[in-house]
């Protein structure tokens, strides 16, 4: 018997792999991804559909904080398994009708993938059949400059998406890679991080002994040192 998901094609990424590859057309013209990022990090993330009332308020909320994606070398790119000329309609009526939180004329300016053959949503586990298997659901991948996807989450079609989270993940990921520390949880930058446990007894005996300098240690597996928001001065 064929399941749903055999029908489909689901194939899910997994943290650790290589994004998979491909070309697209966008509200912003075609790329190659995850060639075209190189260098960057990325958030890729698909919304269920155009002219929604969710997806409209992340759009928004998305393009409000572009700028600040933008100063962590971080670029949006969108998808959803409607048309170009669906995705144009949508974001022009986005800036010349809808007013959300006091934004208007909000200008989506990242790219915006069309994906009427489901392609990429497919290559990407965004369509979840249980959900639907006729949109995607709303899905985050984070991809690092190597092309390497470095965490996701996935959200169903009626809960809109946390956006101050999806800042934290870039720059927990970023501090990790930077510092060679870990964040704890509900981490924010400025708190202490997590010293990752030293690998010989005699390294630990002398962090618990207070003798390594600059960190802190409850036991010997648990160890954490301030890191100021200032010395992030990230990518
Ligand atoms: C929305 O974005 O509002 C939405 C999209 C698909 C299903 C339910 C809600």
């Amino acid at each position: 018997m064929t399941t749903s998901n055999e029908m489909l094609q689901i194939s899910l990424p997994r943290i650790g792999d290589k994004a998979p590859s491909f070309e697209a057309v966008t509200t912003q013209g075609n790329i190659k991804f995850p060639e075209d990022y190189k260098g960057k990090w990325v958030i890729l993330f698909s919304h269920p559909a155009d002219f929604t009332p969710v997806c409209t308020s992340e759009f928004m909320t998305f393009a409000h904080m572009e700028e600040d994606f933008r100063k962590m070398n971080t670029a949006l790119v969108g998808l959803s398994v409607d048309g170009l000329y669906s995705h144009i309609a949508w974001l022009r009526t986005i800036k010349d009708k809808i007013e959300f939180r006091g934004w208007k004329n909000v200008e989506v300016k990242f790219p915006l993938i069309e994906d009427i053959t489901m392609n990429v949503a497919k290559m990407y586990g965004m369509i979840q059949p249980n959900e639907s298997s006729t949109k995607a659901v709303r899905a985050v991948f984070f991809i690092d400059p190597k092309g390497i996807i470095r965490a996701m989450i996935y959200y169903p079609l009626s809960l809109g998406r946390n956006f101050e989270e999806l800042k934290r993940v870039i720059r927990g990921l970023q501090t990790a890679d930077k510092f060679s520390v870990a964040m704890p949880a509900d981490w924010e930058p400025g708190e202490d991080v997590i010293v990752p446990p030293a690998n010989s007894c005699g390294v630990a005996a002398d962090r618990m002994a207070g003798k390594e300098e600059g960190l802190y240690c409850k036991d010997w597996f648990f160890c954490m040192k301030p890191l100021k928001k200032e010395e992030l001065e990230l990518v």
